[in-house]
């Protein structure tokens, strides 16, 4: 019997502890969101493509115009794999060229000084090579195989280089495809720099076009048919066309990818067409149909494929319609055919052309519908509404770009598969008519953004409020109502309770986000969009197209009670709702502003704008609040002084500082919200360190401009008398290498990579100094005994007592930041972005207490703070990333928020990609966690219980008899 119980319950026990483990894991990617971006596909560079001959799936490959070269999965719009091209985003791309072999396996770059062949289906690097020096690469064409090559052989590309020097020229070469060694090259010495150059290909023939616009010759076009054999020139001739190029690339080729590729120009009102199938020295003119309407703009679309039919479509918009004429080419004789057209619609149209074998289709897309139509005679092969399904966000409607793929089984059925670029920069997929996925590509343009407050606060805090604020009558009927209405939940309530009980894991996440908060990002893009994102999984809530309200550049967004202020680099002003983007008010401006500062006032907070000069004024633009007292600001003059003010209800000037032969590079602040939850340090021995607190410390980073080595020179400056309180210098700093300096409670980081005078060995710096009040332990220093002082006073200068140490890193890092908790008692981590891993770190504190003793190990009271020996590099440990293994790239600020847990730090980093998730640096001391053993608790209050009830009559028995006694 007893034996039995014991087994029972050891049996309970083991059930327990195993549904308690493994109910453990990691939060990874649960509380994270990542979007991996490529930015805006360019849309010569964009194609469905098989990776190889065997694969029976296309992908989506792209260069965009940040020069990041990437495959995406078509079915779900995830991404396969990507490559930066320039090492890291780059701005404004427009020299990059991609093409694919056919069947073998890999895709070609061209990219400024480099040429690289990428595997197609994992994105390794096969091969890269430089062009020459001096050169650039402005143009790349595969060499067409005919027939789909399946023995293996890899395919050449043919390169056109333009030469930098003086003597100038460009040159043709064909690249092997295995090895990147020249088959041949062919130059023109002759053509000037201002030419406008392209290369074509056909299966025999490589054509080298180049046209020179003189004032009075008007323009020339020269064509050169080079061998693609032996790279001999075979014959040339100079044909004369319109100026304006109307392929759908802008180029004056058309159609360079196919078996008869040909020249396509037009000039306005763009009534005629100009064209010259390359190899043939006739032109032909085209005539529009004329619809009674001015043309406005004429669009040549094409297919790709060596086997592809030799035809065409011109989309023909005028202000109120829109339709497409199909040509076929007669390429034995030159010319070309009319073969039908596409009816005229008011709805704005895309055009996309496609292959598939020898068959060329040509697809339509409106803001209503997708239809396919053959290349070959009039009808459609399909057509299908459009459908909005399963995207969040719908992008706005007129595409700027689209690329098709058509599957069409011997006129049985058809599918198609359109992918398509809106203008605000959102990627999305329609397969027969109904949107898979979107990509937002636009927020890898984003430049500025902000935290949004909670915009929907607790219902039942509503409700609440609301009772306070109506009379007792009125808020006792209404709560009466309310807890009515909770009493009709109470059965689903009891109904789920056992499944809440068992399987808490499944509501974990999101029970954990109720209590975390919900707090969105509005975002600005470089396209004149703005976003918000919502913070926990990073989806799109709602856009704004800023597009006519805005001119310049956004320089500063911010976020109070339901309205988001947008600013101007030319002093306009914008804003809109913070919950649904609607504009509220927009006013232009007319004085430039290098710079906004934010301050705390009454009622709302106050603006303060800074003008080229560093002097600051009041933005009356809005509704006007007046700025609390006490405020105190740093500017950077003209001359690069650094000038301080004092902001009440007037402005005034305090003070100036210019540092001796140096140039400031930035000034940093402690965050807005940095709460102190303790003014001191407890040592191992209770003693207590003060810390050096001030609302009014700001660091100087500042560059020397006179050493050859370059020194850094960090001042910690009181921003209300301008007193240096502390400095320090570095030397050999590398020029151009990230500098981030930080600031919060009472220490400060900085970062900087500089190389050794004597070994000249290169290594990233990380420096920790901590300011105390003094150096005795429970001493607060000079000022201790006075009751009042005024800064202001001569011997009120009190300069801190400041502990510092270095750590060498493994790699640069940069944009430092730290993170921020409602009330500062967390322990804080110092976030950084690490550009040569792609990724985001967040080093705890303690690791860099400056406190750490040296060449010793700590003794027992330092061990009881947490200190332990202090080591000179520190390593890059995995467990500090937040991006865990992926590739964040391109981060160029993070921002930190406290949510409504202590415990808890929301972050936000954009740049390129963009990525959020929450820390607890100090554990989630305030919730409890996936360990909590909810059963075992509610089984000891059930044990209790019943324990209760089996002794009871006992006692009340005892109790009884002892009454007795
Ligand atoms: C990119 O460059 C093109 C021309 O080089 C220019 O027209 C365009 O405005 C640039 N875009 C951005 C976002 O800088
Ligand atoms: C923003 O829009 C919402 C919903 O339309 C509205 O309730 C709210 O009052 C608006 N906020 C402002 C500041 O106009
Ligand atoms: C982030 O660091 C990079 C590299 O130092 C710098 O160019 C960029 O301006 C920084 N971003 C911010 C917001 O300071
Ligand atoms: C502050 O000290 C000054 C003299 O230094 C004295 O006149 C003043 O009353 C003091 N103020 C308070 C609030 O103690």
């Amino acid at each position: 019997m007893r034996w039995y119980g014991v087994f029972t319950i050891s049996a309970i026990w083991a059930t327990l502890l195993s549904s308690a483990l493994s109910t453990f894991a990691d939060e990874a990617y649960n509380i994270d969101f990542h979007h991996a971006l490529l930015g805006i596909p360019q849309p010569r560079n964009t194609f469905f493509h098989r990776p190889d001959a065997s694969a029976n799936a296309a992908l989506l490959y792209t260069l965009s115009d940040k020069a990041i070269l990437g495959a995406v999965n078509p079915r779900d719009g995830s991404l396969v794999w990507r490559q930066t091209l320039a090492g890291q985003a780059q701005d404004n791309l427009t020299d990059g060229y991609l093409v694919a072999g056919e069947g073998d396996g890999k895709i070609t770059t061209a990219f400024g000084e480099t040429v690289a062949a990428w595997d197609a289906g994992d994105g390794r690097l096969i091969w890269s090579r430089e062009i020459e020096e001096n050169s650039k690469a402005i143009g790349l064409q595969a060499v067409p195989v005919l027939g789909i090559s399946t023995d293996g052989a890899v395919q050449d590309v043919v390169l056109l280089t333009q030469s930098r020097t003086a003597g100038g020229g460009y040159t043709v070469s064909r690249l092997g495809g295995d090895s990147s060694a020249d088959r041949w090259h062919y130059n023109d010495v002759d053509s000037r720099l201002d030419a406008t150059v392209s290369i074509a290909t056909s299966p025999k023939h490589v054509f080298y076009i180049s046209t020179s616009s003189g004032i009075i010759s008007g323009q020339k076009t020269k064509v050169v048919v080079i061998d693609i054999t032996n790279g001999k020139p075979v014959k040339d001739y100079s044909v004369s066309l319109d100026a304006e190029a109307v392929s759908y690339d802008l180029r004056q080729v058309a159609a360079s990818c196919s078996g008869s590729p040909f020249l396509i120009t037009s000039d306005k009102p763009y009534k005629t067409l100009k064209f010259n199938l390359l190899g043939n020295t006739k032109v032909s003119t085209i005539m529009l149909e004329d619809k009674g309407e001015d043309i406005v703009s004429v669009q040549v679309h094409s297919a790709c494929g060596a086997n592809a039919a030799a035809h065409f479509l011109v989309h023909v918009s005028t202000l109120s319609k829109n339709w497409a004429e199909i040509y076929h080419i007669d390429t034995a004789k030159g010319d070309v055919i009319k073969a039908y057209s596409l009816p005229a619609i008011q709805e704005s149209s895309t055009f996309a052309g496609s292959s598939n074998a020898n068959s060329v289709f040509f697809t339509r897309v409106t803001d209503t519908q997708v239809s396919v139509h053959s290349s070959e005679s009039h009808g459609n092969l399909g057509r299908w509404p459009r459908n909005e399904i399963g995207v969040g966000y719908r992008s706005s409607s007129k595409p700027v770009y689209a690329a098709a793929e058509v599957a069409s089984r011997e006129g049985t059925s058809t599918a198609v598969r359109v992918v398509v670029t809106s203008p605000e920069g959102s990627w999305y997929l329609i397969r027969n008519g109904d949107t898979q996925w979107s990509r937002p590509e636009m927020l890898a343009y984003t430049t500025v953004a902000t935290w949004s407050d909670d915009i929907q606060a607790d219902s039942l805090i509503q409700e609440l409020e609301t009772e306070i604020s109506v009379d007792p009558a009125t808020a006792y009927i209404n709560r009466i109502y309310r807890h009515a209405q909770e009493l009709m939940s109470l059965p689903h309530y009891l109904m789920e309770l056992p499944q809440r009980i068992l399987s808490p894991t499944a509501d974990e996440i999101s029970t954990r986000q109720t209590l975390v908060g919900s707090k969105s990002i509005i975002l600005a893009t470089s396209l004149r969009s703005l976003f918000s994102l919502s913070g926990v999984d990073g989806s799109i809530q709602w856009h704004a197209d800023l597009s006519k309200s805005l001119i310049s550049d956004v320089r500063s967004l911010t976020s109070h009670e339901g309205r988001v202020t947008l600013y101007t680099a030319q002093g306009s002003i914008v804003v809109v709702n913070a919950t649904n983007g609607v504009l509220i008010e927009q006013k232009s401006g007319t004085i430039a502003s290098s710079q906004l500062i934010e301050l705390p006032g009454s009622p709302a907070s106050t603006t303060i704008k800074v003008n080229e000069d560093g002097i600051p004024s009041y933005a009356s633009d809005l509704a006007p609040s007046v700025p609390a007292e006490g405020n105190a600001i740093m500017t950077l003059g003209k001359d690069g002084e650094v000038l301080g003010w004092t902001v009440g209800s007037t402005i005034t000037q305090t003070w100036s500082f210019k540092p001796k032969n140096a140039r400031v590079i930035s000034i940093t602040s402690r965050p807005a919200h940095d709460p102190i939850a303790s003014i001191g340090k407890v040592l191992g021995d209770r003693s207590v360190l003060y810390k050096y607190v001030s609302p009014n410390l700001a660091l100087l980073t500042t560059l020397s401009t006179t050493t050859l080595k370059e020194s850094l020179t960090i001042y910690l400056i009181d921003a209300i008398t301008g007193t240096v309180l502390h400095s320090s210098t570095h030397f050999g700093i590398l020029p151009c290498s990230p500098i981030s300096a930080v600031l919060s409670e009472n220490w400060l980081a900085y970062t900087f990579t500089s190389s050794d005078p004597e070994t000249s060995a290169i290594s990233a710096q990380l420096i920790i100094s901590e300011l105390y009040e003094s150096s005795i332990p429970n001493d607060r220093g000079l000022l201790s005994a006075r009751t009042n002082f005024s800064s202001f006073d001569p011997d009120a200068v009190h300069r801190p007592h400041v502990i510092s140490q270095a750590y060498t890193l493994t790699e640069p890092i940069q944009n430092l930041t730290v993170t921020q908790t409602a009330q500062g008692i967390t322990n804080r981590q110092l976030l950084a972005y690490l550009p040569h891993s792609n990724a985001i770190a967040a080093i705890p504190m303690h690791v860099l207490n400056a406190r750490r003793p040296v060449d010793r190990d700590p003794n027992t009271g330092e061990a009881e703070e947490g200190l332990f020996r202090y080591q000179p590099t520190l390593e890059s440990d995995p467990k500090f990333f937040l991006s865990h293994a992926r590739e964040v790239v391109g981060i160029k600020q993070i921002l930190t928020a406290p949510t409504l847990l202590e415990s808890t730090s929301m972050i936000f980093a954009f740049g390129h990609d963009i990525f959020g998730t929450q820390v607890a640096p100090s554990q989630t001391f305030d919730v409890l966690g996936k360990s909590f053993k909810r059963i075992q608790l509610i089984l000891t209050v059930v044990a209790l219980y019943v324990g209760v009830i089996v002794i009871r009559p006992l006692v009340r028995r005892k109790v009884v008899e002892r009454g007795w006694l």
